[in-house]
């Protein structure tokens, strides 16, 4: 069946929606975006991601915001007309198009608003299963990485080099040594005392609304996360790894350039860490993840 996007207030199949090649996403990657994960029919955590994109779009200085309620709308319409049980839905909101590339961006823009779901697994897939193998490349990108830009090619430069070189995802490492994030996540070591440990929230990095949550679902069971940077000698001697995202939700590492962390299986925190968040979004983990007390 296809599936239904949704454009600029209209409903329309999903592999006929069109906008303007003189749209200023596409001309100047002048937009930003938000995924949204769906479990269970339901949305994960939507009013954060709209909280983050109203925050991206503010420091973008749009001067136009997307209308909240309507968003909200049509995240539910496309779950249920897409049959969307698990999944995502993807946003985009561009400064729109003016028939000319003029990089001085208008006062009032036109937004342009896209919108689309896809169905997958979320929960029980080989990577939140077995665990990913990482490579550690350079972070290339701008200096706004808080802003949810839709300027992702060095995200996919380096998703595509980390397959090229046989692994399953990259970590970007800044100049001074530190990791930043994951091309499309946030990074996360457990030492071998069993401390947790997070990059803390700055232009370095995109604050994720799954980091978030683990925070709210971890503190709530007396859990404690360290806030701080880590250099990736240090990820490769740690006990444990993992990432969040709205895609891959809490997803272990079990190996970084060629170095097996621990055993090279999921470690222990990790499946805590992983049941705690499925079962903050409703998962009945013992039926969709039996594994992850294997
Ligand atoms: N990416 N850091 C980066 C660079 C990201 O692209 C993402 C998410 C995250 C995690 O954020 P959240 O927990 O809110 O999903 C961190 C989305 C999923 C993507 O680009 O597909």
């Amino acid at each position: 069946m296809t599936q239904m996007a949704w454009v600029n207030g209209v409903y329309t199949a999903a592999d006929e929606a069109r906008i303007s090649p003189f749209d200023r996403g596409f001309l100047f990657a002048d937009g930003v975006y938000e995924v949204t994960a769906v479990y269970g029919g339901r949305l994960v955590d939507m009013e954060r991601h709209l909280d983050r994109l109203e925050r991206s779009l503010r420091e973008l200085k749009f001067g136009t915001m997307p209308d909240r309620k309507e968003l909200e709308e049509v995240h539910r319409k496309l779950v249920e007309t897409n049959g969307v049980d698990e999944g995502y839905v993807y946003l985009q909101v561009t400064r729109g198009a003016y028939g000319a590339r003029d990089f001085v961006a208008p006062e009032k823009p036109r937004l342009t608003i896209f919108m689309f779901s896809e169905k997958r697994a979320l929960i029980d897939t080989a990577s939140a299963r077995n665990g990913s193998r990482i490579v550690a490349l350079p972070d290339i990108r701008w200096a706004r990485r808080d802003i949810k830009s839709v300027g992702l090619l060095a995200q996919a430069l380096a998703k595509t080099e980390a397959k090229a070189r046989g692994a399953d995802d990259a970590w970007l490492v800044a100049p001074d040594g530190q990791v930043t994030e994951g091309a499309s996540s946030n990074a996360w070591i457990v030492t071998k005392d069993g401390e947790i440990i997070t990059r803390a929230i700055s232009n370095m990095i995109l604050a994720g609304v799954t980091r978030h949550a683990l925070f709210d679902a971890l503190g709530q069971r007396g859990g404690k996360i360290t806030e701080r940077s880590f250099t990736v000698e240090e990820a490769k001697a740690a006990a444990e790894a993992f990432t969040t995202a709205a895609t891959g939700l809490v997803t272990p590492v079990v190996e970084i350039d060629g170095v097996k962390l621990g055993d090279g299986k999921p470690g222990a925190v990790t499946r805590s860490v992983q049941k705690l968040y499925y079962t903050a979004i409703g998962a009945d983990v013992a039926k969709a993840a039996p594994w992850v007390n294997a």
